[in-house]
């Protein structure tokens, strides 16, 4: 595997390959897989589970990972192109990140959407312009409209929650957080989830559709798997029988890059917090999934998170199996 980018990427066999081998290797450690590799770990945006469970995975494989990021005591990082460095920033990306590769076997790159302009995010232009840096394998976690191994780690917790593929009911939902976040996440999860073959609802408030493109490929992906999408903005609707809420803020498109738009548009909607009356027309069992970090009390009460109904924990801890799995098929013997 040259790149694990985006679920797009990989056939239905090669994603139930790497699922089964997420559920092998929880099983049946191999803590020597990976002897003498090294992961590189290019943080250019904050991050707890991934940096910890990329770490962690490389650990318990039996190789090494080190991590850059610009909060560490490393000299300023400039990505302008064409640029005059007469400012603060001492190294430009374009040594930096191929530097930082060659000392590993794998990279690992994070970089959040810029939030400028739709466009050039849903075109991924910052990330592709870091990857067009290397020639080792890399592995995106999380770009402008990709988190890949939230999504594999999120499939992995559907199958082990029994949620059915085929006509299993997810529910996507837009809530509340006072900044306006990327689209990443819920671009990304709704493909995972229209890819898995289930009747998905984009639930969202008036003004918080997910760009046409999205909505399109998730569209296309669930009429080649047996699922749907719909969208909608009424809650008791969206959450008829449902068996999965994924609860995730983002962006207005329509005001996207705008943030005094944006927090207009937000006015009014704190109450997109999710509670157990969201669950009135749900399926009994319905449960909650979250890639976290998540505000307690802003995007979803302390009485759900600590309930029955949460998973997030176990979703969490499948960050670290998924991405084994990618690891050991990227730079394992059998890759
Ligand atoms: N879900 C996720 O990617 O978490 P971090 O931002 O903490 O890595």
């Amino acid at each position: 595997m040259q790149a694990f980018n985006d679920l797009a990427d990989f056939s239905n066999e090669e994603i139930a390959a790497l699922l089964e081998l997420a559920n092998r290797l929880d099983r049946h450690p191999e803590p020597t897989a990976l002897r003498g590799k090294v992961l590189s770990l290019l943080f250019l945006s904050p991050s707890l589970r991934t940096l910890a469970s990329f770490q962690a995975a490389m650990t318990r494989l039996g190789g090494g990972s080190f991590v850059i990021s610009p909060d560490m005591s490393i000299h300023g990082l400039e990505s302008r192109p064409g640029i005059v460095m007469d400012g603060a920033a001492a190294e430009h990306i374009r040594e930096a990140v191929p530097v930082i590769a060659s000392y590993g076997d794998a990279i690992g790159i994070r970089a959040f959407a810029e939030r400028k302009n739709l466009a050039t995010d849903l075109a991924e232009t910052e990330f592709n312009a870091l990857t067009d840096l290397i020639d080792t394998p890399y592995i995106n976690m999380e770009s402008a409209m990709n988190h890949p191994c939230q999504n594999l780690a999120d499939w992995k917790t559907l199958d082990d929650f029994d949620v059915p593929a085929n006509g299993g009911k997810f529910v996507l939902s837009w809530a509340y957080h006072p900044r306006a976040l990327p689209l990443a996440v819920p671009s990304s999860t709704l493909y995972m989830a229209a890819r898995r073959g289930m009747d998905v609802t984009v639930l969202r408030p008036e003004g918080f559709a997910l760009p046409d493109s999205i909505m399109d490929k998730a569209r296309t992906a669930a009429a080649a798997n047996g699922g749907s999408v719909t969208e909608s903005e009424d809650r008791e609707e969206a959450m008829q029988g449902a068996q999965i809420i994924y609860a995730k803020s983002w962006s207005s498109t329509s005001a996207y890059g705008d943030r005094i738009a944006e927090q207009e548009m937000r006015k009014g909607l704190e109450h997109w917090c999710v509670d157990e009356d969201w669950f009135a027309s749900a399926a009994t069992d319905c449960r909650f999934m979250h890639c976290l970090p998540v505000r307690r009390g802003v995007v979803v009460s302390e009485a759900i998170l600590d309930g029955p109904r949460s998973i997030v924990i176990h979703e969490a801890r499948n960050r670290m199996l998924a991405q084994m799995a990618v690891l050991h098929q990227m730079l394992g013997t059998g890759q």
